[in-house]
This record gives structure tokens, sequence and C-alpha cells, in this order.
């Protein structure tokens, strides 16, 4: 999960990381009463989970609180990058002396950490990285030892801060590594990492990742989610606790285990080619134990997606047998009712997949299309979804 600048500097300050955390509003009349609260001159920046906000006309200087206002208006009303500007930050303006780049990530292709920094920071970073890419230090970290005080100051010697930001860089470096830890992110970004006047090192910036697989650990991580951003129909499946991802096709798709499903959405792909494009319209696994509610949940979550033409059932049994998931395919369209109304291709193969396919054919329901293997149902599932004009 990506967060906005306001809420990476919520983490950076619970971690000693220097930011200065401003006022988050909505509106522009808002904003005016922050810069007024603030006093002085103020930025007013976008909060839009996109880089390059400054380029795209996202952060602006005001001198006045009017200027503010104004400011947040025409920011309000930007997308920047496909994404609509709901949020702005009124912050107290604080003019870089010089500005620097700092990160930490996840090096997934070395197994490990990487921080990657420079004394050239700013805007233009993806410029320098091309035009002078030995500015831009990569420096690789150790998983096991991480960054103590040594780590710290070789990284700072490194990159190059000048000496009289020495001790508190070497402070920022290893707070911001407390917050990459502690957090569980998998990115920590600060661009502008400020010299402001009389010497003083301040994240002006912020842009943590955070690594979802971690959030039980987590539950203030909870309020970072953008609820107004989410997908309904993926929010809903998540508050089900399903594992759905929307697919922009016409054929919804129900498997359990994430391998089956994924060479479920190749097949129907693949499938669909000769029903005029029929393509997959999400992924969803619901995992080991389909029972009759998790089939429920699973198919009003994917009946509702209004773009669903036809569903594709596709089930391996094994511990949870054939028998047990046709019962539950049965009881979940009597749960449903009316609210099931797209043909639904069921392919069953399997732990007793006899008697899971002779209790679907007892059920004899009318929107029930059993196929015997698995070409055949994507075969019949993107012909199904091509008829209801797809
Ligand atoms: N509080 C501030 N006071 C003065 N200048 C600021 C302040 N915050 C940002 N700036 C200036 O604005 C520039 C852009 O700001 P910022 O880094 O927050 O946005 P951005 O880099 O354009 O966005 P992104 O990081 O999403 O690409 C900074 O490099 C800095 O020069
Ligand atoms: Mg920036």
């Amino acid at each position: 999960m990506d967060l906005m600048e306001y809420q990476a500097k919520e983490l950076f300050a619970k971690h000693g990381v220097k930011a200065t955390l401003g006022t988050v509003v909505t509106t522009a009349e808002e904003a005016k009463a922050a810069a007024e609260e603030i006093g002085g001159v103020t930025v007013i920046k976008a909060q839009v989970k996109a880089g390059g906000r400054g380029k795209a006309g996202g952060v602006k200087i005001a001198k006045t609180p009017d200027e503010a206002q104004q400011h947040a208006e025409a920011i309000l009303a930007l997308t920047i990058k496909d994404l609509p500007v709901n949020r702005v930050l009124v912050t107290p303006a604080t003019p870089p002396v010089e500005e620097y780049y700092f990160s930490f990530l996840l090096d997934r292709s070395n197994r490990s950490y990487l921080c990657i920094a420079s004394v050239e920071g700013g805007v233009e970073i993806e410029e320098v990285a091309k035009t002078n890419p030995d500015a831009v230090k990569k420096i690789a970290i150790d998983a096991g030892t991480g960054v103590d005080e040594a780590k710290a100051t070789a990284i700072v010697e490194e990159v190059g801060f000048p000496a009289e930001l020495r001790d508190q860089a070497i402070s920022m470096v290893q707070q911001l590594w407390t917050v990459f830890v502690e957090e569980d992110a998998t990115l920590v970004e600060v661009n502008p990492l400020a010299r402001l006047e009389g010497d003083v090192l301040e994240a002006l910036d912020g842009k943590v990742s955070l690594d979802e697989n971690a959030d039980f650990r987590h539950e203030d991580h909870a309020q970072f989610e953008d609820k107004d951003a989410a997908d309904p129909l993926e929010a809903k499946a998540k508050a089900k606790g399903l594992n759905y991802v929307k697919l922009d096709g016409s054929v919804g798709i129900i498997g359990n285990g994430a391998g089956l499903v994924m060479s479920t959405l190749d097949v129907v792909a693949y499938a669909g080619e000769a029903h005029g494009g029929q393509k997959p319209a999400n992924f969803l696994d619901i995992g080991g134990g389909a029972s009759a509610q998790v089939m429920a949940d699973g198919l009003d979550v994917i009946l509702n997606d209004e773009q669903v033409k036809s569903v594709f059932v596709n089930v391996f049994g094994g511990i949870t047998s054939c028998d047990a998931v046709a019962n539950g395919i049965v009881s979940a369209l009597d749960i449903l009712g009316d609210e099931a109304n797209k043909p639904l291709v069921v392919r069953l193969d399997g732990n007793n997949v006899e008697e899971g396919r002779r209790i679907l054919a007892e059920a004899d329901h009318p929107l029930v299309v059993i196929e015997q293997t698995m070409d055949g149902a994507a075969d019949k599932a993107a012909e199904l979804a091509a008829k209801a004009g797809a």
C-alpha cells in the first residue's frame, strides 16, 4: 500500500525523523483557514499517490491566506497521472538551500535491501540518474545486520553529505531505517531531504510503501487505506475476506487455489478469442474450504460486477471434495435467490467428482451449465458472455 505524503510524514514523525506535518484539507476555504493559522508563507501540496506533483502544478507557494485559497482551488481541480486531487496539504514554506535524495527499498533481485541516495536531489532526480548516474549512490544493505550507527556513517560518507550536516544525517539515516523496518515498509523515500537555512536537515517530502502482508501486526495501518479510491467491488471482497482482483472482461471467474485461477484466466482469454474477444472479468480464489457461504460471497461480488455476463466456476476437489463444493454452489444459489441472474458454467474435477456432478444435475438449476473439461467450460462461458451481448 502506497501512502500519501502527509501519511508518510506521520510515520516519519513517529520515529523521530524531522518533518513538518502541516494541515490536510479538502476544500479551498479550509486551506485559507489553515494558512491563516500557520501564518507567513505556506506551501500548498496536492496529496495523491503519484510522483511529479510539482511538475504537474500540484505544489505552489502562497504568500497570503487568500493566495493559499486560490492555489488550493486550482490544485483541487487537478488530475495528476489520472488521479483526482481530493486533498491538499498546507504547510509552512521553508525554502531549501540544498535538496538531497534519500531512500531505502527492498531489492528483490538481490534478495536484500538497498539504499539509493544523492546529494543532487529534488524534482530533477530522474534526470540526474540518467545524465550523471555516478552522482546517485547505490549502497547494499545486509538484511541481517541492517543499518546501525557505523553503517549510517558509511552511507553518509559515501553519499557525500556536507560536513556541517554529518551528525544530523547519520541520525536521520538511522531513523529512516527504523521507519523502514518497524513499519514493514518496502520503500521509504525522501525527496527532497532538504538543507534548510541554519543548516537544519528536514524531510520536505515523503513516500512510503507498506507491505500489506505485514498488516496483521500493524493495526494502525488500516487508517492509511484510501477508501475513496478503492474499487467498490474490491472493497466488498476484502471485507468478506476474499482474494479478489477486478479485471475488465466479461467472464466472471471463481476457482480454488491461486494457480488454478491463474490458469483459468489464461484459458478463458484464449477461448474468448473465438467469441469476439471475451476476457476474464476478475481473479477470485476461494481457497481450500469452499463452503456454501464462501461460494455465495464470491458469487455475490462477481454478479454485482456490471461487466460480467457469465460466470465460470472452476474447482478441483481436494480436501474439500467436489460433493461439498456442489452443495456449496446449490446453497449459494439459494442464498442469492433472484440476485443470481447470469449463467454459471461449472467444471468440477478431483475428489468425489461423480457425486458432485450428480448433486448439480439433480438440483437442475436453470442458470447452471455443467461442463466436463476446463477447456470446454471456458469455451462455453465465453460463448454465453458473447451471447449476452458483451
Ligand atoms: N515546505 C516547503 N517549503 C518550501 N519549498 C518546498 C516545500 N515543500 C516542497 N518544496 C519545494 O517543492 C519541490 C517539490 O515538492 P515535493 O518534493 O514535495 O513534490 P514533488 O517532488 O514534485 O512531488 P513528488 O515527490 O510526488 O514527485 C521541492 O523539491 C521543494 O523545492
Ligand atoms: Mg518530491
